[in-house]
């Protein structure tokens, strides 16, 4: 399975932060906002990745990412000229990903959650249909929202809707087989003239073959899109680092975990970054490792 990280917008609930910078560079605590999804990514299993950004971002997220093959993936890049919808993400990548399965993220969603990694693990897996992650939110005014029938099969999914009974939140995390760009072919703008990621799901829900993955009650979702949600993510992450003393949504050390490098590819990367909590955080995972040699770590 591909992978595509979608990461331009305009940002504007952000604004003047989005000034002179795209959202997703954005600190969220110590990492810029974009490596959160890239991990999802990667925790799932994904090594092969497009990033789609806007003309005068794309350049300084390059910058930032390279081609990946330090942590043992492959970044390639592409732009959205206008913020044309989510969906346009499978106009924009049907080069890069044809014939295959993808996962799409949103460059603006965090998650973190006791189980996500082998629900991730579970659905890169996915051949036929499409799966979405939703997630229990207090305020369905402001997302896509899914409703179930009494047999907990997916009814319907509402963009903002104003009254719904359904708290489930359709999150910025989205699985679908290859059939995905033919599909997104045949969507049209919507009134707000964007190709919706909404029309999309419906269009596989309409046919049966849309799974809704619900998250647990423990899981943390942030669409750090608004200057709340975005020191709420910060907050949440800072909290959780401090307190344990395990990074969240740590590139190297995932890219170590997961295989996608050995440890002298690790003690590499190490080596190169400057003196900063980040390089001293892989330093001790390198000497913890020499110390339990051969006993496999947690995610
Ligand atoms: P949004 O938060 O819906 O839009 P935005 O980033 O433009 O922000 P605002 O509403 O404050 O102006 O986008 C969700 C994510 O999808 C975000 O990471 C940006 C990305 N996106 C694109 O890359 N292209 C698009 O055309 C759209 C609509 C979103």
């Amino acid at each position: 399975m591909k992978g595509i990280i979608l990461a331009g917008g305009m940002g504007t609930r952000l604004y003047p932060l989005t000034r002179a910078t795209s959202k997703q560079l954005l600190p969220v605590y110590n990492k810029p906002l974009i490596y959160y999804p890239l991990s999802v990514l990667m925790l799932a299993g994904i090594r092969e990745i497009l990033v789609i950004s806007t003309p005068a971002d794309l350049p300084v997220m390059k910058g930032l990412l390279g081609d990946g093959a330090e942590l043992g993936i492959s970044l390639r890049y592409a732009v959205q000229e206008a913020p044309n919808g989510i969906a346009d993400a499978f106009v924009i990548g049907r080069d890069f990903g044809e014939g295959q399965p993808v996962c799409l993220v949103l460059g603006d969603n965090v998650f973190h959650g006791q189980d996500l990694v082998e629900r991730l693990e579970r659905a890169s897996g996915l051949e036929a249909g499409a799966t979405v992650f939703a997630i229990q939110v207090s305020n369905p005014a402001l997302y896509g929202i899914v409703s179930f029938d009494e047999r907990r099969r997916p009814l319907r999914i509402e963009e903002k809707p104003r009254n719904s009974a359904s708290h489930w939140a359709v999150t910025g995390l989205y699985f679908y087989d290859a059939r995905v760009y033919d599909f997104a072919r045949t969507l049209r703008p919507s009134a707000r003239g964007e190709l919706e990621i909404t029309d999309l799901n419906n269009l596989y829900l309409a046919r049966g073959e849309l799974r809704v993955e619900r998250l647990s009650r423990g899981a943390a979702w942030f669409d750090a899109g608004s200057s709340d949600s975005l020191l709420a993510a910060g907050n949440y992450v800072q909290v959780l680092e401090t307190r344990q003393g395990v990074m969240v949504s740590c590139l190297e050390e995932i890219a170590y975990r997961k295989g996608f490098i050995d440890r002298a590819g690790l003690a590499r990367l190490a080596a190169g970054i400057p003196n900063s909590g980040l390089r001293k955080y892989l330093q001790d995972l390198l000497a913890e490792e020499s110390a339990m040699e051969g006993v496999p770590g947690d995610l």
